[in-house]
């Protein structure tokens, strides 16, 4: 079970302005980017393709460590082939231990290595606003080009800020209703958390507030409703809302194709994120259903070194080129 169950429901049912904002991270950051694997529900895959997206990176000859926050629900290791380590996040975020970096562990690739997550449910999911500030400041003093951060299931505050804070937010579903339903809500959450929490908004938060009430009286249902009320009332403020829209491109990847029709599914995630919520999502790609993953798993090992010759590993690595080489462009390195 994830931490967060037992926590706010509703992203925004902590309302206070977050103190994670990326003004408070120093400017000399290491860390060239960071990916965020979220999907709203759980067994969806978001571990498997947090673990092979880190492994693809590190060919590239990049250095990653891949980090595990889902919060109490901690099995990213296993995913990488490596034991539960003495020091996991867990205790950084006690304060057992002062430093994150005691917390990185080698998984035996020297490009490679992992943050285990923390195995305390209770103490996670009580994780403070200045914990949190605590923990994104130390991830950008990470000895790492890349960060990749596998979460939790479920849209709990804390999941959906740690997938804000990525630069490269990527939602992972099955072509299921369950599984759609969810990520749609995932979307929804992270978008108003957004908005919530971008100070140049704080005049229309009433509005973002309300909007976040599937029953308010306004009849705001989704971020287009939102942009037209907004509009309505301070014109100046839709256009920075609109640019807020424009910024939030989550990326998409349907895992466990079976079909074409499977394949089509993302397309219509896609075109209905535009058209009713005005949100652009980049379909990234799709893994096919292979019975093979669950023999990788069952052994401990990382299904991209157990089976490197399957379709899965191969999207993985189109994937992987894709987002490294669009995030090339606003690297300094390629400047
Ligand atoms: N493409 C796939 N083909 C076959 N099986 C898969 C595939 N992707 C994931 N699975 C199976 O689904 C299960 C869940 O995968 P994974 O643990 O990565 O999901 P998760 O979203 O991280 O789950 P949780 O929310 O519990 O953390 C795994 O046991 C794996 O066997
Ligand atoms: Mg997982």
């Amino acid at each position: 079970m994830n931490a967060e169950s037992s926590g706010p429901e509703n992203p925004l049912s902590d309302w206070s302005l977050d103190p994670f904002a990326r003004s408070t991270i120093p400017s000399a950051r290491r860390v060239r980017e960071i990916w965020a694997i979220g999907g709203g529900k759980g067994g969806v895959g978001k571990s498997l393709i947090s673990s092979s997206l880190s492994m693809a990176l590190a060919r590239l000859n990049q250095k990653v460590i891949a980090i595990d926050l889902d919060l109490g629900g901690a099995n990213l290791h296993t995913t990488l082939g490596v034991d539960f380590p003495q020091l996991s996040l867990g205790d950084f975020i006690s304060g057992r231990t002062e430093n994150l970096k005691d917390c990185v562990i080698s998984t035996g690739n020297p490009n490679l290595s992992i943050i285990s997550g923390a195995q305390d449910a209770v103490n996670a999911a009580q994780l403070s606003s200045s914990q949190k500030t605590r923990l994104f400041d130390a991830f950008h003093q990470l000895d790492a080009d890349y960060l990749i951060f596998d979460l939790g299931a479920g849209t709990g505050v804390h999941t959906i800020d740690f997938f804000l804070h990525a630069d490269v937010g990527i939602i992972t579903m099955l072509p299921e209703p369950t599984s759609i339903e969810n990520a749609y809500r995932f979307i929804k959450s992270a978008y108003f958390r957004k908005l919530r929490t971008c100070p140049q908004l704080e005049s229309v938060y009433p509005l973002i507030e309300l909007a976040m009430d599937g029953k308010n009286g306004k009849g705001i249902k989704t971020p287009s409703d939102l942009f037209r009320e907004v509009n309505a009332a301070n014109p100046e403020a839709g256009l920075r809302l609109r640019e807020q829209i424009a910024r939030f491109q989550p990326k998409l990847i349907l895992n466990q194709i079976r079909a074409q029709t499977d394949v089509e599914v993302g397309l219509s995630v896609k075109s209905v994120s535009k058209r009713y919520f005005g949100i652009d999502i980049d379909y990234i790609g799709y893994l096919e259903y292979e019975t093979n993953v669950w023999q990788a798993i069952r052994r401990k090992k990382p299904f991209m070194v157990e089976f490197p010759d399957s379709r899965i590993a191969a999207s993985i690595d189109r994937i992987t080129n894709y987002l490294y080489r669009k995030g090339s462009a606003i690297k300094p390195s390629a400047l």
